[in-house]
């Protein structure tokens, strides 16, 4: 059956995340983007600041992980950090950085298009039960990836399910700030793309629609990216920078967060 949360299931976007994935880390702007990521993350969420290296506690899941740039910031304020993605390639290419000395020891790569908490890819809640039910995160976190997911509804409902009562979903993702928004991607990186960028009326709404409390989407940085002056000037190869091609244009990028509410008693408490 077709998957409906994200074009990744139909096949277009895997192939694009899984031949992008060896030089992914070559692009700057990514790690940028990541490390601007980590600290609006960082700030928001005092549990992590006092979660400090050597004094981790908070299990966290990523969906969309890539080859773990945001992952690797993150993961020594956590205990597990389980981080997932669709594309296979993706995920090979951070087994291998995970392999490096001074790689944080605990994250755990998983390739899969998560829809169901239950999943069985995702780590036991309990170690000495493998086929027991699946370990519940404190946070969750995804940096650009909400652009790619068909059905946000669909995936926001199952970030829901992975959460532990009173644990808070913490994702980032370039805004649709109108219909220049549409410039974040050159012509040829279009496969894969369901949205240019999140609207946050629309993302506060389908938030407190799925059941998050205490939703906020925040305005929280913006960062210049070359951009093509007109459809498909970088051509097939999308390589921006050649003298005299594209020109730089900023993209604002929000935070957008909500929490699972704590287990209510009978009498509504
Ligand atoms: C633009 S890349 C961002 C990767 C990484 N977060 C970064 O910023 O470097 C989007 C990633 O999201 C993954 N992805 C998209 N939808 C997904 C889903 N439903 N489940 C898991 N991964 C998904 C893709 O495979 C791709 O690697």
């Amino acid at each position: 059956m077709a998957s409906a949360v994200s074009s990744l299931s139909t096949g277009n976007g895997n192939e694009r995340f899984n031949a992008e994935a060896a030089n992914w880390d070559k692009n700057p702007f990514v790690h940028e983007a990541s490390k601007l990521a980590a600290k609006a993350i960082i700030q928001q969420f005092p549990a992590l600041q006092k979660a400090r290296p050597g004094r981790p506690k908070l299990d966290v899941l990523e969906i969309g992980c890539g080859t773990g740039l945001l992952s690797c910031m993150l993961a020594p304020y956590a205990r597990h950090y389980v981080a997932v993605d669709a594309a296979q390639g993706m995920i090979d290419v951070l087994k291998t950085k995970l392999q490096r000395s001074e790689s944080p020891q605990n994250i755990i790569p998983v390739a899969v298009l998560l829809e169901d908490p239950e999943d069985r890819h995702l780590p036991p809640a309990d170690e000495n039960e493998p086929d027991g039910k699946r370990l519940k995160f404190d946070l969750i976190t995804s940096h650009l990836v909400l652009h790619h997911i068909q059905d946000l509804k669909a995936v926001l409902t199952t970030m829901l399910g992975c959460l532990k009562d009173g644990g808070s979903v913490a994702l980032t993702d370039f805004e649709d700030a109108g219909p220049e928004s549409k410039r974040f991607h050159p012509q040829s990186k279009m496969g894969g793309v369901e949205r240019h960028g999140i609207h946050a009326e629309t993302m506060e709404r389908l938030m407190n629609d799925v059941g998050f409390v205490n939703v906020e989407i925040r305005a929280a940085w913006s960062m210049d990216k070359t951009v093509e002056k007109f459809e498909g000037e970088f051509g097939h190869e999308a390589k921006a920078g050649e003298p005299g091609q594209g020109v730089v244009q900023s993209f604002p990028f929000v935070l957008c967060m909500g929490e699972r509410k704590w287990c209510q008693s009978s009498d509504g408490s």
